[in-house]
């Protein structure tokens, strides 16, 4: 079974061929990071005029690299949501341009669902395991229970974690996307120099917050006066991940309780989305799933920020299931993955 998958839900336009054997034959990402750098963050008309101009080409070299034809396809999958509109309008159109004219499946993506399978494509990982979703537009933790059916322990009531690192970031007068330069940052500091406070820390249930850390943060650097000093950054940056890492932690306890209490013990934790590629927050949370006698796995980096491998992996999952989706298949701003969840307090744009 070989699927085309296409990921355009955000600032990344991407195109991989990925087969049922688990081979990722072809796995191209193109980053429009530089467009949207000078703004701070991802601008949803850059982004989609972006994905118009990039991903016609981008496909063929997939298909090229793959050494496939598009008669060799099985299906098409492509992300329909939730992400920006345009792009993802942009995306799931091709996708049915391709699948009309070659006659395929069509599978219609949910973006969540694809980082929360991605580790299937890895290994041999049976259904039910913990998933800490963790991205720039997502805060999450979820039991996945299979294709499909997903129960959604908590989310974040204001900002996801990858985007309070982004902030975090541009306080600081750091580079855009901010993750990975706090996580630099941070390697040469001191946690222990400022007390930044943990939100949500001993609550019970397992939702985020993480807008009262951001603030801190901000009140800490005006206090300290422009421009920070590098040994400043560092050790804001240290403390800011400490901070992190024990709301992390504490939410993860929570929901273990529930996992457990609902699979009985032991179990999978899956760490998923572009923060997990932070080696920090990675080792932390290795640590603490072993204190509650679970095993950790986090896709490699290339695979925990977006790709359109997952989505190509997310389309087969669903295509082995008969789980394809009629050309009118709708692209969706806002698409939670478990309808049934009760949104969060507060919870304003966030799925
Ligand atoms: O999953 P992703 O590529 O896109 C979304 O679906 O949001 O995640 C992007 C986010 C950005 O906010 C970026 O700052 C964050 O992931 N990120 C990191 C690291 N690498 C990327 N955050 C913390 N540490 C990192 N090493
Ligand atoms: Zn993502």
């Amino acid at each position: 079974m070989l699927v085309l998958g296409i990921e355009t839900s955000c600032d990344e336009t991407a195109a991989a061929v990925v087969d049922d054997a688990r081979r990722v034959r072809a796995n191209l990402v193109l980053s429009q990071l530089d467009q949207h750098r000078p703004y701070g963050g991802v601008v949803p008309e850059i982004a989609a005029r972006g994905h118009v101009d990039h991903l016609d080409t981008l496909i063929g070299r997939a298909m090229d690299e793959a050494g496939a034809a598009f008669a060799d396809l099985d299906g098409v999958a492509a992300t329909a949501g939730p992400g920006l509109i345009g792009g993802l309008m942009v995306g799931l159109t091709t996708a049915k341009a391709i699948a009309a004219v070659h006659q395929l499946p069509l599978m219609a993506v949910n973006h969540l669902e694809a980082h929360a399978l991605t580790p299937r494509l890895l290994g041999d990982l049976a259904f039910p395991y913990l998933l800490l979703l963790i991205s720039g537009g997502h805060c999450q933790l979820l039991i996945v229970e299979g294709v499909g059916a997903y129960r959604r322990l908590g989310t974040t009531i204001d900002d996801a974690l990858g985007e309070a690192y982004d902030k975090a970031a541009r306080m600081m007068g750091l580079d855009y996307p901010g993750g990975p330069a706090v996580e630099q940052a941070a390697e040469r500091g001191d946690p222990a120099r400022f007390d930044l406070p943990r939100p949500m820390r001993r609550r019970p249930g397992c939702d985020f917050s993480f807008s009262g850390l951001k603030t801190a943060l901000g009140t800490v650097v005006r206090g300290l006066g422009e421009p920070l000093g590098a040994t400043d950054v560092a050790d804001l940056c240290a403390s800011f991940q400490a901070a992190v890492a024990d709301v992390l932690e504490d939410r993860l306890r929570n929901a273990a309780a529930l996992f457990h209490g609902a699979h009985g013990p032991g179990g999978v934790l899956v760490v998923a989305g572009g923060v997990a590629a932070n080696r920090f927050l990675r080792g932390r949370l290795e640590a603490a799933a072993g204190a509650l006698g679970m095993t950790l796995t986090a896709p490699p980096p290339a695979l925990c920020t977006d790709n359109a491998a997952m989505v190509a992996w997310a389309g087969i999952e669903r295509l082995r299931l008969g789980l394809t989706d009629a050309m009118d298949a709708p692209a969706r701003a806002r698409w939670p993955l478990d309808p049934t969840a009760r949104p969060a307090v507060g919870a304003g744009v966030k799925a």
